[in-house]
């Protein structure tokens, strides 16, 4: 039995900020449990998902040397859906109402929860063949595997792969603090290993030392090869292209299933979606107190309220849409400032069409995949997404900008050869925006069997992680002998 690592900063569920969680909480679950044991590695964070404490059994405890520092550690383990989760313990390092706090504060935090992971394994008796890490707070793992813990045979076997799932976020502090936080060699404080235009990076650390680097879509990894998408490491990724994997995520078809979903009004299948979508989105008007109008067309957003997520080419034409157009929108999510403000004064201008939620729910959220006619993902960039996909498995049909994960995942409606799942723009441009939701909604309107054909498409395709998984297995593999 080959043995995997998850390392994260976040994951379904126990903690969730954003995908990441929904990824690392599901992947675990679809790799070949025949062949594989995946157990997860997640910090024990105060604010976690409170009702999951009782489950958690205390394992042993240790110290973590983070230069002058000698930190706690305490382990705790927990099963979930048949998957081993073990939670790093400091009360210090894990306290306060969010995962993340400022980037000081979190570069020694996910220093110390690099090495506390690395620390733990002997004393649990894991020994993993891949230690598969996320994003910039799990970037020190492959550092400190390859240097600190380098020279000791317990670790000397152990493969990494560094995956990708916002090359944004870097982890970026003062080249001397970080040297003193983390006990690290001055020597790897180079422009080739650690160091980035004058500063420490954690992600270019995690992808310089790790055995191999993936992202989250096939075109997001291209993305990052180049100048416009590389976020200043372009350079780099470039260089390791050749360990370079674009994995497109899954999401999870038990959690996301018309069929069975209980949040919804009334549940449907292929057969009675024509009707029962109705009676969700008659549900869905209802409690987001916007007329119960059965001709408007419905079109749902659910997100992160940043510049990522394109609500600025919302905001452009946003007046216009609602003045000039039969259409309802149904908004959940907290963010910027700015973008909050903007709902909320669209809101209160035209009640009658839209309705925003400034707020974080997951009940509302699978409400509104299950219950519109379409759902607004014009992103700036896109790793993978996993909105649109959620959306498709009930039918709702996504109109997105053509980037990263979106592109891969979103195939563009024809309407003379009656194929794709979706609607799309290429441009990050708000009129192509609208004018590509006004094309939707004339679709919507004036051909409906055309409409009824797309959604049916949209929900037969496969965004379950039955592939995906399959690709990290071999990924796992080619890993294991090299
Ligand atoms: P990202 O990770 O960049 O935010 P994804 O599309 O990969 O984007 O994943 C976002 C996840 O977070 C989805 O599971 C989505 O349903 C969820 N989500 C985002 N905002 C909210 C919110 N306000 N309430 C509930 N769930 C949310
Ligand atoms: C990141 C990306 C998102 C992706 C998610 C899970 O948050 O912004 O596109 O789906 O990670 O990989």
């Amino acid at each position: 039995m080959k043995q995997i690592l998850m390392v994260s900063s976040e994951a379904v569920p126990y903690i969730k900020t954003g995908g990441l969680a929904d990824v690392v909480g599901s992947l675990p679950r679809y790799i070949n449990k025949e062949e594989y044991d995946v157990r997860v590695m997640l910090p024990k964070y105060a604010c976690m998902d409170q009702r999951f404490l009782p489950d958690l059994q205390f394992v042993c405890h240790f110290y973590v040397d983070l230069n002058w520092r000698r930190q706690y550690a305490g382990v705790f383990k927990a099963e979930y859906q048949g998957i081993t989760y073990y939670f790093i313990d400091n009360e210090y390092y894990f306290a306060g109402n969010n995962p993340y706090n400022n980037i000081y504060e979190d570069v020694e935090k996910f220093a110390y929860f690099s090495k506390a992971v690395l620390q733990a394994l002997p004393l649990i008796d894991f020994c993993p063949d891949v230690i598969h890490c996320n994003d910039w707070q799990t970037g020190l793992v492959p550092v400190y595997l390859r240097t600190v813990f380098g020279q000791d045979a317990f670790y000397a076997g152990m493969k990494s792969l560094f995956t990708i799932h916002n090359m944004k976020f870097q982890g970026r502090w003062m080249v001397r603090e970080v040297m003193d936080i983390t006990g690290l060699p001055e020597e790897i404080f180079t422009a080739d290993k650690l160091e980035s235009y004058g500063e420490a990076n954690y992600l270019k650390g995690g992808c310089v030392y790790a055995d191999a680097i993936s992202s989250v879509s096939p075109s997001y990894a291209m993305d990052i090869t180049t100048p416009e998408g590389g976020e200043g490491l372009a350079g780099l990724m470039y260089a390791r292209r050749n360990d370079l994997y674009g994995i497109v995520n899954g999401i999870d078809y038990e959690e996301f299933n018309p069929e069975t979903d209980k949040t919804m009004a009334q549940n449907f299948n292929l057969i009675t979606v024509s009707i029962d979508k109705d009676i969700n989105k008659a549900a869905l008007q209802r409690m987001m107190g916007l007329p119960e109008k059965e001709d408007a067309f419905l079109i749902g957003m659910v997100s992160r309220m940043t510049d990522q997520k394109g609500f600025d080419l919302v905001a452009y034409v946003m007046e216009e849409m609602l003045s000039t157009m039969n259409i309802q929108f149904v908004v959940l999510g907290t963010g910027e400032h700015r973008f909050e403000e903007m709902f909320r004064y669209f809101q209160s201008k035209y009640p009658d069409k839209i309705s925003a939620h400034i707020g974080y729910s997951e009940e509302r959220a699978h409400q509104i995949y299950a219950s519109c006619d379409a759902f607004l993902m014009p992103s700036l960039f896109e790793p993978c997404g996993l909105s649109q996909m959620m959306s498709m498995r009930y039918g709702t049909i996504p109109i997105v900008r053509e980037t990263g994960g979106l592109k891969d995942t979103v195939d563009a409606y024809n309407e003379y050869e009656n194929t794709g799942t979706g609607f799309s723009f290429k441009e990050y441009n708000a009129h192509d925006m609208m004018h590509v939701i006004q094309y939707a909604n004339d679709v919507y309107t004036n051909h409906r069997d055309k409409w009824d054909a797309l959604v049916l498409r949209a929900m037969t395709t496969d965004y379950s992680w039955n592939a995906s998984a399959r690709k990290y297995e071999n990924l796992y593999e080619r890993l294991i002998s090299k």
